[in-house]
């Protein structure tokens, strides 16, 4: 698996500072808050399981699992494929995201928990993609920008592999044609 990778992007410890600090600045903004954090399944999951730890407030977590991607390339059509368990009305949200690319994914969710009654929705990424926008779309909470290439690793995956990496990197071309 690791010999699939061309390059590390964020090593172990980057992620681990990255992180410290987001759990800082969400500790601050959201004091006397009653947040819930709902992560983005599947892509969310190791960021999502570091972050909580580095937030300091009484908290709730929840999940969603959307799906957009084939391969490389969205689909540009967001469906949910598994729903939140409990209401958003009048709670404070704040989305779990892997990577920001394109801004369809994270587009739709925000207007979708606003519409269900969300106080406010906010959107924390681990990395943010900027180059590949379609939608406009401001994460409030970014732990770091990529270029526009195909990442993996640390949640983010190439057809369902490569999600237990412990870093992030980029995939070779080779592995593409695996
Ligand atoms: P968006 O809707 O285009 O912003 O894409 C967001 C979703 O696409 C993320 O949650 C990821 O699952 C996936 N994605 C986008 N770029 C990459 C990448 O470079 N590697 C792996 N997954 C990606
Ligand atoms: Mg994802």
């Amino acid at each position: 698996m690791r010999n699939d990778i061309l390059k590390v992007l964020l090593s172990e410890n980057e992620i681990k500072e990255i992180i410290k600090r987001l759990g800082k600045e969400i500790t601050k903004d959201y004091q006397g808050k009653d947040l819930v954090v709902v992560g983005l399944l599947k892509g969310c999951n190791p960021f999502m399981a570091d972050l909580i730890r580095q937030i300091d407030l009484m908290l709730e977590v929840d999940y969603l699992a959307v799906s957009s991607y084939d391969g490389t390339r969205t689909t540009g059509d967001v469906k949910i494929r598994l729903d939140l368990n409990q209401s958003v009305e009048g709670r404070d949200v704040l989305i779990a995201e892997d990577i920001v690319d394109t801004g369809t994914t994270i587009t739709t969710i925000k207007r979708l928990l606003l519409h269900r009654g969300a106080k406010s929705v906010k959107i924390v990424t681990l990395l943010d993609k900027p180059a590949g926008r379609l939608m406009e779309c401001n994460p409030e909470y970014i732990g770091t920008s990529v270029p526009n290439e195909f990442v993996v690793g640390y949640g983010l995956d190439y057809n369902e592999k490569y999600r237990n990496l412990p870093y992030v990197g980029v995939l070779k071309p080779a592995a593409y044609e695996k």
